[in-house]
């Protein structure tokens, strides 16, 4: 029998009651800042993976799910949200619309990795992104943004982690310092970490193996935020300016450096102290240059994206337990076998103003009520011979235990002032 792929899961019961529960709070919020939803497609030509997330990144190097279709195409399931929006900000025209495009979707998101606890192959991310200005207030405001979500969800024991990446000139720099260290001790690095010091040196940072880290730590590699350029170095500062006087709590944290290449300037994290250091629970930045890599005119941005499997993690380890699906407003028991389809019709009648199940077989009374108690139904109606001869139903509260006989053109007037 064919299972799920590996690293894949169906979202069921509880654990899609906190799923639910996980979008609606940051929509409402996200909402309530006037950002707007959009959806992009969840394949995206190969090469906007390639330009925007970077050849060296872990993700373009090994991750991505990458097909040729019949035409021929190269295409990839996306790996992030942020190519895609930005390639649709450019490809829509959105630089006549008032600035900063603020735009946010929720979806899944597809990405080779080693499975474990809070590491998918196909995850969910909620993103947001603002478009078009490289005011660090806009920066500031996506931060912001973010905490107050978590703090909806009831979050805590979360670590803002604010780093910056610099501009690409003070990264040339950050680069060349690192192939200067690096380079003699090329034999100790892992063999990624080799092509990355040809590539990208700064990706060594971000190497999960264990032997760069050790390397690392030997050389005392200095960090970026050492390299960071005057005006890199202002945008950084006015950034904590901000975020302090809107009181989000912030470490500044200088081994930031993200798993993908569009960053520039912010960069930052929110770990949660029972998810594991490995793994953020979101993460974001600035990428003022990437509408350039995938061919548009300079258009500066910033967002972020969280896990939502990692979040609902995080609010499990916490405590949380999503409430239980409430049950039908009423059940509808047919009695004998006309009264199936009769039990249709009154179903239709009432919906959607109420939530009406009914049963597909004739049941006795009993075995009907048994059945409305295990929906947790509020009402529960039977529908019988002696029923339909006098054009009512039997109806029980199952809670107090009353019974009547209501017409059924009445029903709804019942349903309604008794719920
Ligand atoms: P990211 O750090 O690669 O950034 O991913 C953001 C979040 O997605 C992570 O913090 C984590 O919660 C979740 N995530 C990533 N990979 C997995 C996985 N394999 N399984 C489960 N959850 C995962 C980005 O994707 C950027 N696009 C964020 C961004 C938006 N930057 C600017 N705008």
């Amino acid at each position: 029998m064919p299972q799920a792929p590996k690293g894949t899961r169906d979202i069921i019961g509880e654990d899609y009651q906190a799923f639910r529960y996980i979008i609606d709070t940051a929509e409402r919020v996200i909402g309530s800042t006037g950002a707007v939803h959009i959806e992009t497609p969840v394949f995206e030509e190969t090469a906007v993976f390639e330009k925007a997330v970077g050849a060296s990144t872990d993700i373009v190097r090994k991750e991505m799910y990458t097909f040729t279709d019949r035409g021929g195409r190269s295409l990839t399931l996306r790996p992030e949200g942020t190519a895609g929006i930005v390639r649709a900000y450019l490809e829509n025209g959105m630089k006549v619309w008032p600035q900063p495009v603020r735009l946010y979707t929720y979806g899944p998101m597809f990405r080779a990795e080693n499975v474990q606890r809070g590491r998918y192959r196909q995850f969910h991310q909620i993103d947001y992104e603002a478009i078009g200005s490289a005011d660090p207030l806009v920066d500031a405001e996506a931060i912001a943004l973010l905490v107050k979500i978590l703090q909806e969800l009831g979050l805590t024991g979360l670590e803002v982690k604010l780093g910056s990446v610099g501009d690409p000139e003070d990264r040339k720099q950050y680069n060349a310092y690192l192939r200067g260290l690096l380079s003699p001790s090329l034999e100790r690095l892992s063999k990624d970490s080799k092509d990355r010091l040809e590539l990208n040196p700064m990706r060594i940072l971000d190497s999960k193996d264990q032997k760069d880290q050790v390397l690392l730590k030997e050389l005392r590699a200095r960090p970026m935020l050492d390299f960071l350029g005057p005006e890199a170095k202002r945008h950084f500062e006015d950034l904590q300016k901000y975020l302090k006087a809107l009181g989000v709590n912030f470490s500044i944290d200088p081994s930031i450096v993200r798993g993908l290449d569009y960053y520039v300037r912010t960069a930052f994290e929110v770990h949660h102290a029972r998810i594991g250091a490995q793994s953020a629970l979101c993460g974001g930045g600035r990428y003022d240059g990437l509408a350039e890599m995938l061919g548009g005119a300079h258009v500066p941005g910033v967002g972020w994206a969280f896990g939502i499997e990692r979040i609902a993690i995080a609010m499990e380890e916490e405590g949380f337990s999503p409430s239980a699906e409430a049950g039908p407003d009423l059940l509808i028991v047919p009695l004998d076998e006309k009264a199936r389809e009769e039990a249709l019709a009154l179903a239709q009648q009432l919906r959607p103003k109420f939530r009406v199940e009914f049963l597909y077989t004739t049941k006795s009374p009993r075995k009907g009520l048994e059945d409305a108690l295990k929906r947790q139904a509020t009402f529960v109606a039977f529908l019988g011979e002696a029923e339909r001869s006098k054009g009512v139903v039997t109806l029980k509260h199952l809670a107090r235990g009353s019974q009547e006989e209501v017409y059924a053109q009445e029903l709804a007037a019942k349903l309604g002032a008794r719920i």
